[in-house]
């Protein structure tokens, strides 16, 4: 993966720095976010083509501002600063940086002539959000755009390489700022498109099969795409990977005849699959406790993989699905610890390996998507929603049992069934169906029913981490109701759930 073209994104603690490093890759160019402190020797050994300063919560003229080493400004590389970062060009270059005028939210920009700006609308709203400004220019530059408060909206001095924005061209609220950026990457830096998940998947099953060759590997498929993807570019580079995929009886209906459909018939993947349901339902038996119950679910599923990592053998690697975003949280760039609610955390402990092979640790999340698309995943499995390791075992409010897996079950495959009919299954984040422990009387025909409240859960999100609940249309709703206390023994009452996260959580339990 050596030649393809590498730009920098320098992380000065800004809120959008994950999506401008996005953002990046959307263009099809390989970025790396990176922290500003990362010293300007390993910088520039990366040989980047650019490097974008990002925004920050931060004061050029505060005392311990974060800054860099005036050699990465005067290596020649090409700079765009973002906010923060393009005051921090003007501060170190001569330029005054202060106070006001504030701008936060949509602001009218008229733009000049310039690189950064061809084919961009003499005006057009852009996004600022920032208390302080470039006062007055460094020498050599020149204001390329204005808004009606801010003088200097941009700023560059093409000589040198060097450009700024006081706004945020990576928020779509910026109407011109994906060409903005694009300008910089193409007309600036010379990016030659190379980063395509089709270049990326095939490099990368070279780099594994070179690594890897015949030796032996293990990989924990949980159904989820990160280990999908992980395991399948494994499974086109070596020939001898075994994957294992403990069914602890709680997942939805018919999701382990698609994963054995899908890996093993589809793919030709050794497969594993352990039919371990009844082992987990007996430990649960009488557990009505939500954290009990993720508990025992998390640690029994390690027994079980345990016993079938023992059956194979030691191996030489152990395959992980980590991502990007888990490779930035656990520290930039350092070997990405696992996280303790990754669906297979622990595993390593109980598995006999040499080494871990990471090959998506590159990757965000949608281009795992693309990635997946191209080496010939189905939708169902790329496309997947997340899906909590504990799996319906926290969906079932009280004690689990098998008749209440099977009822929620059915009722979940109804509710995801009416979702994708009527073509709301990509716009809503995670959609699922909770099996209450509330009864509640209804009649039928002549009968009275006394049966349970199944609660229906839909949320939009971005990462899951604040969710609000999702406008279903009535009558989409009345339809997966009526369906699902027709068609579903044991449920006679339907409940949506209108709370936001916070306060709420997505799961129930
Ligand atoms: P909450 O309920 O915390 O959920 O708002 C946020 C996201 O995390 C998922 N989730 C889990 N995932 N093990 C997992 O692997 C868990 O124990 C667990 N609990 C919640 C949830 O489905 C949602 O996507």
């Amino acid at each position: 993966m050596d030649s393809r073209q590498t730009m920098i994104v320098l992380d000065f603690g800004g809120q959008y720095n994950q999506l401008i490093a996005r953002r990046v890759r959307e263009h099809n160019v390989y970025c790396e976010l990176l922290p500003y402190t990362t010293p300007t020797d390993k910088l520039l050994a990366k040989k980047p083509i650019g490097i974008i300063f990002t925004g920050g919560p931060s004061n050029t003229f505060d005392e311990n501002a974060p800054k860099v080493e005036r050699a990465l400004i005067e290596s020649g590389v090409p700079v765009l600063g973002i906010c923060y970062g393009c005051q921090l060009i003007a501060d170190m270059t001569g330029g005054v940086v202060g106070q006001g005028p504030r701008e936060y939210g949509r602001q009218t920009l008229t733009v000049e002539s310039s690189a950064l700006f061809e084919g961009v609308k003499k005006q057009s709203l852009c996004w600022m959000s920032h208390s302080n400004y470039v006062e007055k220019l460094p020498a050599g530059f020149r204001a390329t755009a204005s808004t009606p408060t801010c003088p200097v909206a941009a700023m560059e001095c093409a000589e040198r390489g060097l450009y700024g924005v006081q706004f945020h061209p990576e928020v779509m609220h910026t109407e011109e700022g994906e060409k903005i950026l694009r300008n910089f990457l193409y007309n600036v830096c010379g990016a030659k498109g190379d980063w395509t998940m089709g270049n990326f998947a095939s490099m990368t099953i070279d780099a594994l099969r070179k690594k890897i060759g015949n030796k032996k590997v293990l990989c924990a498929l949980s159904g989820g795409v990160d280990s999908a993807v992980a395991a399948t570019l494994v499974h086109k580079a070596c020939p001898n990977l075994v994957c294992v995929y403990v069914d602890h009886g709680l997942m939805r209906k018919n999701e382990t005849e698609e994963i054995v459909r899908v890996f093993r018939d589809e793919q030709g993947m050794n497969l594993i699959a352990v039919d371990a349901g009844e082992r987990f339902l007996s430990k649960l038996a009488g557990v009505t406790e939500p954290e009990k119950k993720r508990k025992i679910i998390g640690a029994e599923f390690i027994k079980v993989f345990e016993e079938e990592a023992k059956k194979i053998g030691a191996v030489d690697y152990l395959v992980q699905g980590t991502i990007y975003p888990d490779v930035i949280e656990s520290g930039l760039g350092a070997s990405a610890k696992i996280k303790s609610h990754h669906n297979v955390g622990g595993l390593p402990d109980v598995v006999d390996f040499k080494e871990i092979v990471e090959p998506l640790r590159d990757l965000f999340k949608d281009e795992v998507r693309a990635c997946g698309f191209e080496i010939g995943l189905p939708a169902s499995i790329v496309l997947r929603q997340p899906f909590p390791g504990p799996g319906l075992g926290i969906r079932i409010i009280g004690e689990v049992t098998a008749e209440k897996v099977k009822v929620l079950q059915e009722a979940d495959y109804i509710y995801r069934e009416e979702i994708a009919k009527a073509g709301l299954d990509k716009e809503i984040w995670q959609y699922f169906a909770v099996l209450t422990n509330v009864q509640t009387v209804g009649v039928m025909g002549d009968e009275r029913t006394y049966d349970r409240v199944c609660g229906l859960r839909a949320v939009t999100s971005v990462d899951g981490m604040t969710a609000d609940w999702a406008r279903i249309p009535y009558d989409v709703l009345e339809t997966i109701s009526s369906r699902i206390v027709n068609e579903v023994k044991g449920i006679n009452r339907v409940a949506y759930d209108i709370t936001s996260k916070p306060p709420a959580t997505i799961e129930w339990e």
